[in-house]
C-alpha cells in the first residue's frame, strides 16, 4: 500500500495520504518544531525536538525498510499538515503489536484530518497481516483526541498517573488499544 490516498475533507479541501520519503525529511522537522508549539497533549515542548536531516532520513529509511511500521503524511496544499507514526517491536513476540502517535496541524483540527489519518492506518494494519493490536498513549484530558479513538473502537486498558509534568502540574495517561483481526 504505498499509493496516496486522496479525500475530500468536511470543509471541501483535498487531503493527499502517503507514506513519507526521505525527501520529506525537512519539512517534516519544520512541522514538528511548530506543532509542539500548538499543544500541551504531546510529550514534548518548542525547541525539544533535536533531529538533524540527515538522523530525520536514517530514521525514515528504518521504518520504511520494516514490514510492521508505517509512517504517513497528510497533504494539504502541498504543505504536510499531518504526521502519523505507528511502531511496532522487531522481536518475534511483539511483532504483531504496535503504538502509533498522531498530529495534526491547528489550523486543520476539527475537519476529519486525523480521522482520514486513523483510518489509512486501520486499512493497511488489516492488509499487513502482521499486525493484530495497535496502542496508543494519550493525555487523558485530550478529549478530542479521545472521541476520535473511541469512534475507531479504541478501548481504554490502563491508566498511567502523573506522566506529564508540565508548569509544575501533573497529568494522568491513558493507554488505549484496537485488536485488529
Ligand atoms: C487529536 C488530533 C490529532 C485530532 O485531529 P483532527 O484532525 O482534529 O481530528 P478529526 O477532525 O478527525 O476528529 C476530531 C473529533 O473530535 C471532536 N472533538 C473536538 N473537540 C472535542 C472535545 N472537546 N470533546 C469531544 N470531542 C471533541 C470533533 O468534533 C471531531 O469529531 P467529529 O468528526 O465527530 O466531529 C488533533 O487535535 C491534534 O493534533 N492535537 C494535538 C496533538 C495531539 O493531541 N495528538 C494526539 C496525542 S495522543
Amino acid at each position: 500500500m504505498n499509493a496516496t490516498k486522496r479525500v475530500t475533507l468536511k470543509n471541501g479541501e483535498i487531503l493527499n495520504i502517503r507514506r513519507v520519503v526521505v525527501e520529506d525529511s525537512s519539512e517534516i522537522i519544520e512541522y514538528i518544531n511548530k506543532i509542539a508549539g500548538e499543544s500541551e497533549n504531546l510529550t514534548f515542548g518548542p525547541g525539544e525536538f533535536k533531529n538533524t536531516p540527515e538522523e530525520e532520513k536514517r530514521f525514515i529509511e528504518s521504518i520504511n525498510e520494516s514490514d510492521n511500521s508505517l509512517m504517513i503524511v497528510g497533504i494539504i496544499k502541498d504543505e504536510i499538515t499531518s504526521i502519523l507514526n505507528f511502531n511496532s517491536g522487531r522481536r518475534n513476540r511483539i511483532k504483531h503489536v504496535g503504538e502509533f502517535g498522531i498530529s495534526v496541524r491547528k489550523d486543520f483540527w476539527n475537519i476529519g484530518v486525523g480521522k482520514e489519518m486513523m483510518n489509512y492506518l486501520i486499512d493497511w494494519a488489516k492488509n499487513t497481516k502482521i499486525i493484530k493490536k495497535i496502542n496508543l498513549m494519550v493525555r487523558k484530558d485530550n478529549l478530542s483526541a479521545i472521541s476520535l479513538y473511541k469512534k475507531f473502537g479504541f478501548e481504554i486498558e490502563g491508566t498511567n498517573s502523573r506522566y506529564f509534568k508540565i508548569r509544575g502540574k501533573y497529568y494522568d495517561l491513558l493507554y488505549m488499544g484496537l485488536k485488529i483481526d
